[in-house]
């Protein structure tokens, strides 16, 4: 038997002879000490690639290293995408012959060793998308046949060093996605070699430097997000081989050279935007004929768009507004004939660039892969030509705020494609074609504030993604038809006020278990109000006011415990005690008849939530109501008539955040509607409380033949209870479904209070359910989530976004979770990306 010892001597012999083949004696095993030690800082190695880096392989063959073939010394270092973790050993720094080091996409963590600089033969460092922390050392510079310095994607942070005189060889610096503070380095300006250059993205500050005016070779020049001030750069003239400028997300202010393409033919990529350039859009731009990407949108551009885009015939993606351009008739017509030319367009936007045209027939010859159209709050006149249904790529049309007129063409059913149709705030007229249920991937659809007549047609309910559906101010008529409270996609809004809709609501309506907010207000409808509506159980704003509606108030509807806005929900009744234990924001009665003593709590202990004027037999409540005291009988008659039949199990959170998912989703997916919220009040009530005993026992354990209704926020049960028989509903959050939301979903917050990281669990769920149009459990969500994340196809960015803030939002811990303000900050990058 052989000792480990004995044979730890036999394999480092092996080294030795082999080193004194080779002829370079201890430099080799310099190397091999190197090499070990730099795996000895590796923590974690889930590919496994140091299991092959032992004694039984000669170092040469060890994965990921390269060694020169005459001095079988090691040359190169490529430990790419093996999601390795740990920090890098200074040892690296005896590795005298290496002339390439790549640790891109990995774990490292801590400082980039200064010994790194001893590396005379040096050309390239690649240590992309990792964490390394501090300074590049300043050293480096001794490193004088440097090519390549990618750090992108760190977190490296300090003055970028001005040590680039002495790196003549480079030819591409990407910093970009660090933490650099202090300005560009004037010596960067001295790399006349150089043809990549990305500092995007950090804290940067100060001006653009002209001295780039002698990078003769540069073809990308990424300066984005780096918040510069001062002028557009003037060296940008003598850069004629560039191909990409992103110079977006600054300060930069003052007129575009008039020039702007006269020297740089090969152009493909020019981003302006998010800046405060003015002036007009120079003309020269239509000799770029290389452009792909020409995004120029949130600046103060003015005097019209005179470019002719026509020449532009690689142009994908054209960004223009916001902007104050004041377009006039003719040049809005040019714009649109000269674009109909690009036949590779693929995404127009010009929201809010105060254009004003009559909107063209040459829109049906624009490109088929036109895939989104924007023109949100111009003045654009005249109506939706019927050739808009050859444009079968669109996804997104956005025509909201203009002065559109005309029918709604029925070729609009040929646009198979269609995901968001927004057409709201214009003056359409005329029915909607039936050939809208054609659109099966339609998932948000807003045609409010136009004047639109006839019946909702039926086959909106082949729209199955649905999502938001807004017809509100027009002039509807009819029922509605059933079909539509079939869809129980509808989970953000519906909207149908403010029309002259009859008949009754259908007890179908408590399929819409997603639903977040319903508005039937002002119409004609009657009947009474069904009760199922208390199925509804995601409600969070309720308003059915101004109808004939006639009846009792269900006692189903006190089951709604996320509704935090409920208007006068029908005439002549007896004021419910309910309403005094929901979390309630907003509670509009007025001008009803509803009579009996108004509670002192809940949404009756604040005066700037509720609206009771016109119900002059009220009695009691807060002295700020100033109404009279209750007569005897009044109090008693509301005890005995008003038992308590709703037990509640939990609340849901009803705090600011709540308000916020709310106000975001409609904001984001529907087009916004003026809602009149009144400011948010922190709830602070305490709620009856019933053991768990009691509950599990009036459900008979909670089980399934008690079930009468399910969504995405909670469950609620038809329970009896044994003391007094009454028939409760007990609505149980999923999440604290956790006794048999095995455990089905990580725990609503921590301990029993509401937590707001809950709320955001819940938003995430949402989230996902929109996009995957599925209910979701946590088992399945791995399922439907690792393909959608790892599809390529998935071209959207904003989707993987949203994704992402999805599975963050449903963490398992509620400290992963991210913060309302992240999100809000995620979403606004991601209709500002989209939008554009
Ligand atoms: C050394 O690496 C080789 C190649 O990966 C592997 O086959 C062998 O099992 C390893 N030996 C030890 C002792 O890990
Ligand atoms: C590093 O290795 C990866 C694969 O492991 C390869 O795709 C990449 O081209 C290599 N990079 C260099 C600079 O050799
Ligand atoms: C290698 O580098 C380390 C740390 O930088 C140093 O301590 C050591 O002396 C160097 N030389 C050899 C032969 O390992
Ligand atoms: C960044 O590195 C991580 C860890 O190795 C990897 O999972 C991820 O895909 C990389 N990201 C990109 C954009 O390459
Ligand atoms: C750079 O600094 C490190 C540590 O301070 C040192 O080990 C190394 O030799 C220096 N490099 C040069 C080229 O002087
Ligand atoms: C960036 O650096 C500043 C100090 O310059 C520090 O306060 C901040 O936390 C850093 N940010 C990140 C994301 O590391
Ligand atoms: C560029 O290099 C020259 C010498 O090679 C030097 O005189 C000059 O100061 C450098 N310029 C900058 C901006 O570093
Ligand atoms: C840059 O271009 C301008 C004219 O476009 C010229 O006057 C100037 O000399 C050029 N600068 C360099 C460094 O080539
Ligand atoms: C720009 O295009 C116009 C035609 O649109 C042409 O007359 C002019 O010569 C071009 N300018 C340059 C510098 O290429
Ligand atoms: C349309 O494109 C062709 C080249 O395909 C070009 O010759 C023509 O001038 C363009 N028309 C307009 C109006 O720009
Ligand atoms: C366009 O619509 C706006 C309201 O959106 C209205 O104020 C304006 O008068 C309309 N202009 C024309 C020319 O119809
Ligand atoms: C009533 O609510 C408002 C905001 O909703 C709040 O500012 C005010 O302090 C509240 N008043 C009382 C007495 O709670």
């Amino acid at each position: 038997m052989c000792s480990p010892f004995f044979l730890k001597a036999v394999l480092l012999l092996a080294i030795l002879i082999q080193m004194n083949a080779a002829g370079s004696s201890s430099n080799l095993l310099t190397d091999h000490v190197a090499l070990l030690k730099i795996k000895s800082r590796i923590t974690g190695d889930p590919h496994g690639v140091f299991k092959s880096w032992n004694d039984s392989l000669p170092l040469c063959m060890w994965r990921g290293v390269t060694c020169g073939r005459r001095h079988q010394r090691v040359t190169s270092l490529n430990l790419t995408g093996e999601s390795l973790e740990g920090t890098l050993s200074p040892f690296l720094g005896n590795l005298s012959f290496l002339r390439s080091i790549v640790l891109d996409d990995n774990l490292f963590y801590g400082s980039i060793p200064p010994e790194i600089s001893r590396l005379s033969r040096l050309q390239e460092v690649s240590f992309s998308n990792n964490s390394f922390t501090g300074e590049i050392p300043a050293n480096v510079s001794s490193c004088s046949k440097l090519r390549v310095i990618n750090l992108f994607s760190n977190k490296l942070s300090g003055k970028i060093p001005n040590i680039f005189s002495s790196l003549q060889m480079l030819k591409l610096l990407r910093l970009n996605i660090n933490n650099f503070t202090g300005g560009i380095p004037p010596s960067i300006g001295n790399l006349t070699y150089l043809e990549t250059l990305y500092l995007s993205e950090n804290p940067l500050g100060g001006r653009i430097l002209n001295t780039f005016s002698q990078l003769k070779e540069l073809r990308e020049l990424g300066l984005a997000g780096n918040g510069h001030v001062g002028a557009f750069p003037l060296f940008y003239s003598n850069l004629s081989m560039l191909q990409i400028l992103s110079i977006s997300q600054n300060q930069l202010h003052g007129n575009l050279p008039t020039n702007l393409c006269f020297s740089q033919p090969h152009l493909t990529i020019l981003a302006i935007n998010l800046n405060h350039l003015s002036g007009s859009l120079p003309q020269s731009i239509s000799n770029c004929s290389e452009l792909e990407i020409f995004e120029a949108s949130d600046n103060y551009f003015k005097g019209g768009i005179k470019i002719d885009f026509g020449k532009l015939q690689k142009l994908q993606h054209l960004g223009l507004g916001p902007n104050n351009f004041e377009s006039n008739p003719v040049d809005f017509k040019n714009l649109f004939d000269s674009l109909s030319n690009c036949s590779n367009l693929e995404t127009l936007g010009l929201a809010k660039s105060q254009l004003i045209g009559v909107f063209p027939n040459s829109l049906g010859n624009f490109s088929s892969k036109l895939n989104y159209i924007g023109l949100l709050a111009n003045y654009v006149s005249g109506s939706l030509p019927s050739s808009l249904g050859n444009l079968f790529g669109l996804a997104e049309i956005n025509l909201v705020q203009n002065n559109f007129t005309g029918m709604i063409p029925e070729s609009i059913g040929k646009l198979q494609n269609m995901e968001k149709l927004y057409l709201a705030y214009n003056a359409f007229s005329g029915v909607i074609p039936p050939s809208i249920g054609n659109l099966s991937f339609l998932y948000d659809l807003a045609l409010g504030a136009n004047k639109l007549e006839g019946t909702i047609p039926s086959t909106l309910s082949s729209c199955k993604k649905l999502i938001c559906l807004g017809l509100y101010e027009n002039n509807f008529r009819g029922s509605v038809p059933t079909e539509i409270f079939q869809l129980s996609s509808l989970s953000v809004s519906l909207d149908l006020s403010e029309n002259n809709l009859s008949g009754t609501i259908p007890q179908e309506i408590g399929n819409l278990k997603m639903l977040g907010y319903l508005d039937l207000s002002e119409n004609h409808l009657s009947g009474e109000i069904p009760s199922s509506l208390g199925s509804c159980i995601s409600l969070q704003t309720l308003n059915i006011s101004r109808n004939f509606f006639h009846g009792s108030m269900p006692e189903a509807l006190g089951s709604l415990r996320g509704l935090e806005y409920l208007q006068d929900i029908c005439k002549k009744w007896i004021l419910p005690t309910y309403l005094q234990e929901m979390d309630l924001k907003f509670l509009d009665l007025s001008y009803n008849n509803f009579e009996g003593e108004v509670s002192v709590k809940g949404v009756f202990s604040n005066t700037t939530m509720i609206l009771i004027n016109g119900n002059s037999r009220l009695c009691a409540g807060i002295p700020e109501l100033h109404l009279p005291k209750c007569k005897s009988n009044d109090s008693k008659r509301s005890t005995r008539k008003l038992s308590i039949r709703v037990v509640v199990a939990i609340t849901l959170a009803s705090t600011v955040v709540g308000l916020a998912l709310v106000s975001f989703l409609l904001f984001y997916i529907c087009v916004k509607r003026k809602i009149n919220k009144p400011s948010d009040a922190q709830s602070t009530k305490s709620l009856e409380k019933i053991s768990y005993g009691i509950l599990f026992k009036a459900t008979e354990g909670f089980s399934l033949n008690n079930l009468i209704g399910m969504g995405s926020f909670a469950s609620v049960y038809k329970g009896i209870l044994d003391e007094s028989g009454f028939t409760v509903a007990i609505k149980v959050l999923k999440l604290y479904h956790q006794g048999g939301l095995g455990v089905l979903w990580p725990k609503y917050g921590l301990g029993n209070e509401v937590s707001t990281s809950g709320d955001i669990y819940s938003y995430g769920i949402l989230l996902l359910e929109m996009m995957t149009g599925k209910n979701l459990s946590i088992q399945c969500l791995k399922k439907i989530l690792d393909p959608l994340l790892l599809n390529e196809d998935v071209g959207e960015k904003g989707l993987i976004t949203l994704v992402k803030i999805g599975v963050q939002c449903t963490s398992e811990s509620p400290k992963d979770r991210m913060d309302i303000g992240t999100i809000v900050h995620e979403l606004f990058l991601v209709t500002a990306a989209t939008r554009s």
